[in-house]
């Protein structure tokens, strides 16, 4: 059991496999037609780039915000710290330099606490969008993003934007993209489409039409298209519709980033990584204190605070679409990694300890734990009733998804209050965070939350209450 005497772990996080650097060189190569063709396409891309290229001198003036330690990891002090990587970008100085605009989606309600993560990134001009936030930067900071983002779902780039009537004009948008510069016939292609408040009778149609204009293109300037592949496809697009206008984005990530690659897909409803992430951002844990999750599960959310502790990217043990496009460098994304893995902490102090009643919860988290390169003694996982648990250190985090859906049944309520009793009477100075579909939990534990905030659990509209637990009186 969960007991305040217990001795401190001593954390120690497991070797990387030696599969991963292969991944890296599996860049796939152009026949000499093809790259005949292709060499065509670059030249004619010279106007486009031109644009870009006045953008990128605009960002390469911008001067890093003094103070920002994280300013560390951006890209312009990065190209200088790292040799290898400022050759490549002098070999490829305008590709280097091109600016994007991107567009990082993430649950709703952490878009705040990811636009704070990119900041803390160094991608100062992040901004919040519905269910996303939005910014500008080159080729490197989107694989940055994709390795080093807890909170964004995936990362879009911008590659057409313009208004549109009918879906003659998403063909034509479609058609006039340079697709070649990222995938050609040698990849597979799956298009999406989303919309809001478009006036499109059929997004379907619209779907259709964005495909057919990428493979036009591509049939007009290579000769082939690319094959359809809606299950493993080497190359995304979203076609993103609103009430007048058409954006195209290159989906970067492939697998969403929540995905970071440990989990068994055995058919459960755990929480995703990103929302662990963001739901422990929101809960301002310290990662040098303690954390406790009472209803654990598969042990998502102190899987993900290993990580954030340890410094793991969450995105260093898994692939990435980009890395099957035309324009990947696999040797500065082996770079990008590289530097990620020296900031890797072998060893963490801090104790993590979770609790299910349910004894194959725990297996399962125990197994989940092994796949995410952390040693055993990381967390403690143990069989264990949420009602009885003990804290395991005089002040800590309790962050915690109990089970719900529906409202409370009677057996709920009281479950509910026997857990706040054991709260107030064990857990005083801890931070308590439970995140909840149930917005009357709060009257049935007779708390009274610090904080509400509304997030949103896939469809599910939740709040994460907050709570200071304090030595007594803190009924209402
Ligand atoms: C929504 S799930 C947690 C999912 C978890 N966040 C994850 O990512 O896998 C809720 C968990 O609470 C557990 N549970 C239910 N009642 C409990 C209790 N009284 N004490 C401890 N765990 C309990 C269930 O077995 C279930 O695994």
């Amino acid at each position: 059991m969960t007991d305040s005497n217990r001795p401190r772990n001593t954390l120690t996080l497991k070797k990387k496999p030696a599969t991963d650097a292969g991944r890296d060189d599996t860049a796939r190569k152009r026949s000499g037609g093809r790259a005949r063709k292709v060499a065509q396409a670059e030249r004619e891309r010279g106007k486009y780039d031109a644009l870009q290229r006045q953008a990128s001198e605009a960002t390469a003036r911008r001067k890093p915000h003094p103070g920002n330690q994280a300013l560390d990891r951006s890209d312009e002090p990065l190209v200088l710290r790292v040799p290898a990587q400022q050759r490549r970008e002098e070999r490829q100085p305008r590709r280097a330099a091109e600016i994007f605009t991107v567009f990082a989606p993430c649950p709703h309600g952490l878009e705040a606490a990811l636009c704070a993560e990119l900041e803390a990134l160094g991608f100062e001009d992040a901004r919040t969008d519905r269910a996303g936030c939005r910014l500008t930067t080159n080729w490197s900071g989107i694989q940055r993003i994709n390795l080093y983002s807890r909170l964004a779902t995936r990362v879009l780039v911008q590659v057409a934007h313009a208004l549109v009537h009918t879906e003659e004009d998403i063909l034509e948008l479609a058609r006039n993209t340079p697709w070649e510069r990222w995938f050609g016939a040698e990849q597979t292609l799956r298009v999406d489409t989303s919309a809001i408040r478009s006036p499109m009778k059929s997004l379907q149609y619209c779907n259709l039409r964005a495909k057919d204009g990428i493979c036009d293109r591509l049939r007009e300037r290579e000769g082939e298209r690319p094959d359809i592949d809606t299950v493993r496809p080497d190359a995304r697009v979203h076609l993103f519709l609103d009430d007048k206008s058409a954006t195209l984005y290159l989906d970067t990530s492939g697998e969403s980033l929540f995905k970071r690659g440990w989990r068994l897909d055995k058919g459960e409803a755990p929480i995703r990584e990103n929302l662990a992430a963001g739901i422990l951002a929101l809960a301002e844990w310290d990662p040098e204190q303690a954390l406790l999750d009472p209803f654990c599960g598969s042990g998502t959310i102190l899987i993900e605070a290993a990580w954030i502790a340890l410094g793991v990217p969450p995105g260093i043990w898994r692939p990435f679409a980009f890395e099957r496009l035309r324009n990947h460098d696999p040797r500065h994304w082996r770079d990008l990694k590289t530097e990620a893995r020296e900031h890797i902490r072998p060893r963490l102090e801090t104790p993590l300890i979770g609790v299910d009643l349910d004894d194959a919860a725990i297996e399962s988290a125990r197994s989940n734990l092994e796949r995410a390169h952390l040693a055993p003694e990381t967390i403690h996982f143990e069989v264990g009733d949420a009602r009885h648990v003990k804290p395991p250190a005089p002040t800590g985090w309790l962050v915690t998804n109990p089970p719900y859906g529906e409202r409370l049944g009677d057996n709920d309520k009281e479950m509910w209050s026997e857990v706040a009793t054991n709260l107030k009477q064990n857990f005083s100075d801890w931070h308590v965070h439970i995140i909840t579909s149930d917005l009357d939990l709060p009257q049935h534990m007779r708390l009274k939350p610090r904080r509400r905030h509304p997030l949103h659990n896939g469809a599910l509209e939740c709040r994460l209450f907050g709570f200071e637990m304090v030595k007594a009186g803190y009924r209402r």
